[in-house]
């Protein structure tokens, strides 16, 4: 199915909402609950498809789960040995959370399994979970230059290791955490620059014990996780193009409710508030071991900055809307040591970069980020690619382009964040989709 997005050009954003659950929290919370022993009930669960995508691999993995209904999720935990092998491979749609996490998870099984996934999870590099999970004793194969679907051998004995990460990746980190339940000894992973916590916040909240001596996180094999309650806040990243919407056009006043403040996820704030946005935190209290708070953003004028790279894993998932700020921003704005950008559910930074170009916008792509100068800009044709956050960027960008935008290749948008275009429109867009 194709889905087209149409976006009149002018409005502001204002009013409250809430955007749906955290997708790394919704992904984490049915994977920890169905290894763990008891009964976990989960509320604000992302009913997006990849968060879906998960609950359907634990079901093919034999975990009784009821829901999704209203964001409740009740999960029937089988304990870290209930697992039972699935009938046939397991589909993790366009996830790669779904696939790296499951990876590690799944390595030390007593049962054979293989994961797969949609046309742009099938070109994504598995290589950096593969090795160092194998480096662990696992078998892992992939097919040809370290892409899915990924093959793993069951009944391997696994062994904790020292691994520090080449590249900032939570997914990776995760995966070894994962793993390192089922291995014998302590499994260690040391980061180059802090990435979201999540795993291990949940770890912890399922009582099973995480050490962190700085850039070090490490777990021991064996630990029996129990059953907790799950509480997922608004996901910070569907949170980011209503910033950025907010923030870029004038008259704006906008509160979204109950967002996910973790400071691993908070970049977008950060920089946000160095182009010069009016963003209040407010309201901040925990749920569910995460910090969450109400942003309210006000339209305003927004200047071009240097985005300083070691804000960058902290706001990975958001450069789709970043750049369209910088679209919005008097000067330039330069993004460097972005580099895994490429490798998301599209090209974010040569794909954001040609449709900036198509709506007359200055961008630069670089190998590692992108310069972008603010100025006004037309509307026109650009591609979704597939990728939900191009999609939601693009149609952002509508609030201040000169005539109308249309952007194509949207349906990805129903893996993160379903409702967008009815709950944009509320806010004030004038969004149609076909
Ligand atoms: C995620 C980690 C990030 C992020 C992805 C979700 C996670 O990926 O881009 O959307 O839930 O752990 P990397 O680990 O590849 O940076």
């Amino acid at each position: 199915m194709s889905v087209t997005f149409h976006i009149e050009p002018g409005g502001v954003l204002r009013g409250r909402i809430r955007v749906p659950g955290d997708k790394s929290i919704s992904h984490r919370s049915i994977m920890l609950a169905s290894i763990a022993e008891g009964v976990t009930r989960i509320s604000g669960f992302l009913e997006g498809e990849d968060a879906i995508a998960t609950m359907n691999a634990f079901r093919a993995l034999g975990v009784c789960i009821d829901g999704p209904e209203g964001g409740n999720v009740t999960v029937h935990g089988v304990g870290r040995h209930g697992l039972q092998r699935p009938g046939t491979a397991l589909d993790c749609g366009n996830a790669g959370t779904a696939m790296r996490l499951l990876a590690g998870l799944l390595a030390g099984q007593a049962f054979d399994c293989e994961l797969t996934g949609d046309e742009s999870l099938r070109e994504r590099p598995m290589k950096r979970i593969a090795d160092p999970l194998n480096r662990m004793g696992a078998l892992i194969e992939t097919a040809e230059g370290g892409r899915p679907p990924l093959r793993i051998l069951g009944g391997r004995r696994l062994t904790g290791i020292d691994y520090a990460m080449p590249m900032a990746s939570a997914q990776v980190k995760s995966a070894l955490l994962l793993a390192g339940l089922y291995a014998e000894g302590r499994t260690c992973v040391t980061e180059p620059a802090p990435t979201r916590d999540h795993t291990e916040r949940m770890l912890d909240a399922f009582g099973c014990r995480v050490d962190k001596n700085r850039s070090t996180v490490c777990v021991r094999g064996g630990a029996t996780l129990h059953a907790s309650a799950i509480e997922v806040p608004a996901d910070i990243s569907s949170a980011a193009f209503f910033l950025v919407g907010a923030a870029i056009a004038p008259g704006s006043d906008l509160t979204l409710e109950h967002v996910g403040i973790n400071p691993t996820r908070t970049g977008v704030i950060e920089i946000l508030r160095q182009m010069g946005a009016d963003l209040e935190v407010g309201n901040q209290r925990m749920a569910g071991g995460e910090p969450v708070a109400d942003i309210r953003v006000r339209g305003n004028r927004l200047r071009g900055v240097e985005v300083p790279p070691e804000l960058v894993p902290l706001a990975i998932d958001e450069f789709p809307a970043i750049f369209i700020a910088a679209a919005n921003a008097e000067g330039t704005t330069l993004v460097t040591g972005a580099q895994e950008l490429r490798v998301k559910e599209s090209d974010r930074i040569q794909v954001m970069a040609d449709g900036l170009q198509a709506l007359g916008a200055r961008a630069e792509p670089t190998s590692d980020g992108m310069r972008v100068t603010g100025g006004p800009y037309h509307g026109g044709q650009v591609s979704g690619q597939g990728d939900h956050r191009v999609a939601m960027a693009f149609a952002v960008a509508g609030l201040r382009a000169t005539t109308a935008i249309t952007v194509t290749d949207c349906a990805n948008v129903a893996t993160s964040f379903p409702g967008f275009v009815d709950l944009a429109r509320s806010a004030g867009l004038t969004i149609t989709a076909t």
